[in-house]
């Protein structure tokens, strides 16, 4: 099996070298809990690579994406410019405003078919290996019941697996819930679940990432000690964290 590096410091080695190519992993966690950075990073990180990437952003302005992804030295710009990245502006459902981006959806209402035109377009265009879905509970937004969304999503998971793309899409979950979906449904559709953590405990805070499940894959089960620091996410050792 092909395996595709993540690109996130120390993940990769919890999950034997890497995602397996061609599936759809989710990237779950409450909010704040960086499932846009994590998303972001897979896909510059692969654009780097020889790897182009799709960024099909529901949640967030590509501007606001953009910009905000300078701090980790991201040149997303640049790498756009350069046919290695490629990001569907998908928040104009949201607001019904006209996008200027290359990639948009039309202002007069979400059209499913209409996204997957343009994802299946824009991975033609630059040969994209990466694709990343930011987010699940966004795209919901435009459905009226929770099994238009699963339909949804499962047709998107679907013709993205047919394109031979690795995908990571994001979900937000409450703390201490027991459903990695706002839907309680995509992790059946997704081949593992990744999820992020973050508690206040006292004064200090604490992010924490774990694998829940990754098909094909003997991974770690522990709970491990993540950073967000200048270069983006970095994620600890158990052990760590304890040595002195
Ligand atoms: N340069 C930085 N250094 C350290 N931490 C940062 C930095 N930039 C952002 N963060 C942290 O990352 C968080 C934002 O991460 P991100 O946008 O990926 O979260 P998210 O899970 O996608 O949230 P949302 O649910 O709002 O979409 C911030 O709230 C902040 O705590
Ligand atoms: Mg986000």
């Amino acid at each position: 099996m092909n395996r595709i590096k993540s690109g996130i410091g120390g993940f990769d080695t919890l999950i034997e070298g890497g995602l397996p190519e061609g599936r759809s992993f989710l990237v779950s966690g409450g909010t704040g809990t960086g499932k846009t950075i994590f998303a972001t990073q897979f896909i510059v990180n692969g654009a780097q690579d020889g790897e182009p990437g799709i960024y099909l952003t529901l949640d967030e302005r590509p501007e606001l994406i953009r910009e905000d992804m300078l701090r980790f030295g991201w040149n997303i710009r640049q790498l756009e410019d350069e046919g290695k990245i490629q990001i569907i502006d998908g928040t104009i459902a949201k607001v019904g405003i006209p996008s200027d981006e290359e990639f948009s959806l039309p202002a007069t209402g979400f059209d499913l078919d209409k996204v997957l035109l343009e994802l299946m377009r824009a991975i033609k265009k630059i040969k994209a290996k990466r694709v990343v879905i930011d987010s699940i509970p966004a795209l919901g937004m435009n459905f009226e019941n929770e099994h238009d969304v699963r339909k949804a999503v499962l047709k998107m998971v679907y013709l993205l697996s047919r394109a031979g793309v690795t995908t990571l899409l994001t979900t937000e979950t409450s703390e201490g819930s027991k459903q990695f979906g706002k839907y309680g449904v995509e992790e059946f559709v997704s081949d593992g679940v990744i999820v992020l953590h973050y508690m206040g405990i006292g004064t200090q805070s604490n992010r924490t990432l774990h694998i829940r499940k990754m098909r094909a894959t003997k991974h770690s089960e522990d709970l491990h000690p993540i950073e967000i620091n200048e270069q983006g996410i970095n994620i600890h050792k158990v052990e760590e964290d304890y040595d002195v």
